[in-house]
């Protein structure tokens, strides 16, 4: 819960006015080559809402953004707004965080079911299932990735409907054979160094619950065990300057098998 709050408190701050769209306008284009949106019919979650679900506006029919920070949320709707978008064509929501009740190795269900009726609920989804959920940058936020996974799975369209997951690609470590580690790497902690010029650690501090980005097998049990199929990873679907480096950014997708 500490980590989730540092979130709300840190994205309520922190100002969009200038939000820079380089990374969003890299990862949509990709995204529209993925994935046969609709603008007569694909209904989309922006799940930790931002920038790149705006630039997908026009691809759409209806996009919904759910976001934990309040902040966030008022700057989507004003940046929608001066994009000339309405409310009933893209609106985020403020939605209560996902605190698992226990964590995944040891719940079957680990609060999902009560945390997706709150969704549907918040969402006023009343039935409505999405085409697409999108979730970018924000799995190193999430405590539990494979908790969320299974959240964003229950309110996607069964058969048909995909996840896109987009965040930061596994740094390569110039001195890191030997660190390629699953579950335990919260503990790791790598800081920037001079002489580690390809090594950026563009997203650390309280709000971050993994540092070091995420590697395709890691993504894939994820989606797997949240009963996605057709797993695609795109390993480099944009990249930016980030933290005296070059960062990387992934996209994940699977689609829901029923
Ligand atoms: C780095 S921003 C990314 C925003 C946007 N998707 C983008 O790509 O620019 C991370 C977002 O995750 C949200 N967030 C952090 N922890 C969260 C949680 N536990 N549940 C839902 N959203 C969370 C934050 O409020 C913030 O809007």
């Amino acid at each position: 819960m500490e980590i989730i709050n540092a979130n709300i408190s840190h994205f309520d701050k922190l100002e969009t006015t200038n939000e820079d769209n380089t990374i969003a306008v890299q990862v949509a284009q990709v995204l529209r080559q993925l994935y046969a949106f609709d603008p007569e019919s694909t209904f989309l979650l922006d799940y930790a809402s931002g920038p790149l679900s705006r630039n997908l506006a026009a691809s759409t029919r209806q996009i919904l953004g759910a976001d934990i920070s309040q902040g966030v949320v008022d700057s989507y709707n004003r940046l929608a707004r001066e994009q000339g978008l309405s409310p009933d064509k893209v609106q985020a929501i403020r939605v209560q965080p996902f605190v698992p009740t226990s964590n995944t190795s040891t719940a079957p269900d680990g609060g999902i079911a009560e945390a997706a009726n709150r969704l549907e609920e918040e969402l006023q989804l009343a039935g409505r299932k999405f085409d697409v959920v999108l979730c970018a940058n924000a799995y190193h936020h999430f405590p539990d990735i494979d908790l969320v996974t299974r959240l964003l799975v229950s309110v996607l369209k069964p058969d048909t409907g995909r996840l896109f997951v987009v965040d930061l690609s596994e740094y390569k470590r110039p001195h890191g054979a030997g660190h390629h580690h699953h579950g335990h790497h919260h503990a790791h902690h790598h800081p920037p160094s001079a002489g580690h010029s390809h090594d950026p650690e563009p997203f650390t501090g309280p709000t971050v619950a993994h540092t070091g980005g995420f590697t395709s097998s890691r993504i894939q049990s994820c989606f797997t065990n949240a009963g996605l199929c057709d797993f695609q990873f795109v390993d480099s679907a944009a990249t930016a300057e980030m933290g005296g480096g070059k960062a990387t950014f992934f996209i994940a997708s699977g689609r829901r098998r029923e």
